[in-house]
């Protein structure tokens, strides 16, 4: 079955929201690298490898389903922030913001009875929960830190430790 071709363009578009994902998360463990923050930093830079790996799922999908993939320009991720606090809050709305990318293309998937595409989305949209979920937990407990280094560096060492387990190619390359 030839993939539908409203679903294609939004299939496209993905593949540059998730390259647009791995551009911000990759400007965010920049800035952490010009802090102390160094397990902030590897937690970033694993975050950008995966949103990479999904720009390639999707671009994979679409080549399998037999459309053409047509790549865009990806947008300049900011690169200033003010403090930990206000990059997982940034990361927090761009994860809301594919969630709800994702949840458009499983709807218009729906519309046109195409399964092999909600499978996929499916997938994709437990990642979402997981990746909102993990930010959200990080984000709580900045704000229980505070302003106090010695807590903030035992977050940071967390963050460090992150990175492999839940995080990275693996996550991508599971399911589906
Ligand atoms: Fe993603
Ligand atoms: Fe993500």
């Amino acid at each position: 079955m030839t993939l539908n071709s409203k679903l294609a363009k939004l299939f496209n578009e993905q593949i540059n929201n998730e390259m647009s994902s791995s551009y911000i998360y990759l400007a965010m463990a920049a800035w952490f690298e010009q802090t102390p923050y160094s397990g902030f930093a590897s937690w970033m830079f694993n975050q950008s490898r995966e949103e990479s790996m999904h720009a390639l799922k999707f671009y994979q999908y679409v080549v399998d389903r037999d459309a053409a993939v047509v790549l865009q320009p990806i947008a300049k991720p900011k690169a200033d922030y003010k403090s930990p606090i206000d990059v997982f809050e940034h990361s927090l709305k761009q994860e809301q913001k594919v969630t709800q990318q994702i949840n458009e293309l499983f709807e218009v998937a729906e519309q046109v009875k195409d399964h092999a595409s909600k499978n996929l989305l499916l997938w994709f949209l437990n990642e979402q929960m997981e990746e909102e979920k993990t930010v959200r937990d990080m984000l709580d407990r900045l704000k229980l830190a505070g302003n106090d280094s010695a807590s903030l560096l035992v977050l940071d060492g967390e963050a460090a430790k992150r990175n492999g387990a839940g995080g990275g190619a693996s996550g991508a390359n599971g399911a589906a």
